[in-house]
């Protein structure tokens, strides 16, 4: 949420932070700005994308040699040119960007207020802004200095880069709660919210920890300090992460290269992690704490969006598979409800940007009460997995749509290998099992393609139904948080609105929607309830609701009676959600496009929601 990227070395900076916020700018694009630094310090900033910025700055002097950008995702005042960052101080030398929310922002702006300042936008940031001038001009500190007292008195999260009109050889950045990440180049630095903007430039980089200020002079290259101004040792990470990872590589919107690149993605998962010729499974990440986890009295997995749907099948995989009990957490509730945990529990935090300020939060938490945490993650190098006591990448490249779908597939390919490993080890999963879940998963690639083999039904289908006003979508079993999964994707990218339901419970409520108009999409691929999702289509049918069902290749009857069939690829049922999702992300994109929206970056949302 929000992206920051900031730049000092030998060249021009404009270009660098333009090119910067284009990549960030799924972090948040209700405005972007920049602010450099040539003798003044100029601002430009535009309500709403990146392009609006460009267009406006077309005919302004962009020199400087140092300089910095921000896209915005609005949290307090609205988006407009106003509320855009940078902010500049009352005096108008200092400026700052800023990710995150200062919540004791009012009681700060009313002392400071008193003291004379005046403001001109809504937002938090601002205040940050004038209460850093106000300690350095009436203490007489540096600037890093006067950043370290000010950010004292804050509370909240924060990830900040300030510049200094008359020190032109000088950024000066800080977090906490909120990432951010020092590149080094040649010569020449970034600071950013993630390292998408600085791969271009260098792989080498330094992920700032929790309260830690960064300057970074021409002289003196980068200085890290805690805010309580002690020297930190910082460590250089080498990424592996190439340009092309960040375009689009000839498909019109992110979203769909991601789901395309599904077959390929899942395999990245499984490599050197399962071997379907020589009949294993292993999991790098979870050896060391697998003994404790077969023997914990329970899991509990904690998530939000699409990576908590991720969880919930990773819930039936878990027991089924494994049979020790699981729970399954919204972040955001499971943080603030006090739960009982204690040294036993294993927690495993699910998140694909590592970043989501309620995840990482309820990781924190985990660890304070002595649980096991485990991540699954991933953005290598993210706070989340840094910060846990294990866990396992799912290797699925950068995935830069809002929507998330690649993340999907992976996080619950690596739930699948979890609970084939722990209920291996634990001596409850049968041999026999054991060995037709490692084959049927070594073929899952192999079945996603032929899955996305859909795509020419399901854009006719998007046609027949991209005016329609709501959707449900119903399944069972594993297949229920799929259900959860599709409807999300439409209410995300296409304004749709859709509700996921268990198919059974749909008699206690969502049946009543049902009429002529709405279309129910059901999620049909599985063998052990096959009658009761008969049933249930039945019961559709005769409200005269329009049924779409996802049928795998064996299905017998359900292609008699549904008004449009999508089929996959059958598989054992563990592994139904890797093919069944498939369509459902096909459908919404394809109804998105349709409905003119902005797939890869819809209204109201952001990727990477570092703000709680
Ligand atoms: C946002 C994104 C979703 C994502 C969720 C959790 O809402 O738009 O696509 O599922 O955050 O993100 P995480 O990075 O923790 O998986």
């Amino acid at each position: 949420m929000c992206g920051i990227i900031a730049y000092i070395g030998p060249k021009n900076a404009y270009q660098i932070l333009i090119e910067g916020l284009s990549r960030l700018e799924y972090r948040g694009y209700d405005s972007a700005g920049v602010a450099l630094l040539k003798g003044d310090m100029n601002i430009y900033k535009k309500k709403g994308k990146v392009q609006e910025l460009i267009d406006f700055a077309e005919d302004k002097n962009t020199d400087g040699l140092i300089g910095m950008g921000h896209t915005r995702w609005a949290t307090h005042g609205k988006p407009d040119d106003i509320n855009a960052h940078p902010h500049f101080s009352g005096s108008g030398k200092l400026a700052i960007i800023h990710n995150g929310i200062i919540e004791n922002y009012s009681t700060l702006k009313e002392a400071l207020t008193r003291l004379g300042h005046q403001f001109v936008s809504e937002t938090d940031t601002e205040v940050l802004i004038h209460l850093i001038e106000e300690i350095q001009e009436r203490e007489n500190l540096t600037l890093a200095d006067a950043v370290r007292q000010a950010l004292s008195k804050v509370i909240g999260a924060y990830a900040i880069v300030v510049m200094d009109k008359n020190n032109p050889d000088l950024l000066v950045g800080a977090r906490k709660s909120s990432p951010l990440v020092v590149g080094i180049g040649d010569h020449e630095y970034f600071i950013a919210s993630d390292a998408t903007p600085i791969i271009q430039h260098t792989n080498k980089v330094i992920y700032l920890e929790d309260e830690q200020v960064v300057e970074i002079s021409r002289e003196n290259g980068v200085e890290i300090t805690s805010i309580e101004n002690e020297l930190q040792t910082p460590v250089i990470h080498e990424l592996d992460l190439n340009i092309d990872q960040l375009e689009k590589g000839g498909f019109p919107h992110f979203m769909l290269k991601e789901i395309f690149q599904q077959p390929q993605t899942i395999s990245d998962c499984m490599r050197g992690r399962l071997n379907a010729t020589e009949g294993w499974a292993r999991l790098g990440g979870l050896e060391e704490h697998a003994n404790k986890i077969i023997n914990a009295p329970r899991i509990i997995i904690a998530a939000c969006g699409t990576s908590w749907h991720s969880a919930l099948i990773g819930e039936y995989l878990i027991e089924e598979l494994a049979r020790i009990p699981v729970e399954v957490e919204y972040a955001s509730e499971f943080r603030y409800r006090n739960p009982i945990l204690g040294p036993e529990d294993i927690v495993i935090v699910i998140s694909q940007s590592g970043e989501t300020a309620d995840t990482l939060a309820a990781a924190e938490l985990a660890k304070q009460k002595g649980a096991l945490v485990f991540g699954i993650v991933n953005v290598v190098g993210s706070s989340i997995a840094r910060m846990t006591d294990g866990g396992s990448y799912i290797h699925c490249g950068p995935e830069i749509g809002v929507a998330s779908t690649k993340a999907f597939t992976g996080q619950v390919t690596l739930l699948c290998l979890m609970a084939m490993v722990l209920g291996y080890k634990k001596g409850v999963l049968s041999n026999t099992y054991y060995h037709q879940l490692i084959a049927e998963l070594g073929q899952i690639p192999e079945k996603v393609k032929e899955a996305l083999a859909t795509d020419d039904l399901i854009k006719t289908l998007a046609a027949r139904f991209e005016n329609t006003n709501n959707a449900l979508y119903l399944g069972r079993g594993y297949n229920f948080p799929v259900a959860l999964e599709g409807a999300l994707k439409l209410k995300e990218i296409s304004y749709i609105h859709a509700e996921g339901y268990p198919a059974a419970e749909m008699k206690h409520g969502p049946i009543a929607l049902i009429d002529e108009n709405m279309p129910v999409i059901v999620i049909a691929t599985n063998q052990s309830a096959y009658e009761k999702i008969v049933s249930n289509i039945m019961e559709v049918k005769a409200r005269k609701g329009i049924v779409i069902a996802v049928i795998d290749t064996r299905d017998h009857e359900i292609r008699k009676i549904a008004d449009y069939c999508i089929e996959v690829p059958s598989t054992i049922e563990p592994l139904t959600p890797l093919l069944s999702v498939i369509p459902l992300q096909l459908l919404s994109y394809h109804i998105a496009v349709m409905r003119s929206c902005d797939v890869d970056q819809p209204r109201n949302l952001a990727k990477s929601v570092t703000v709680e």
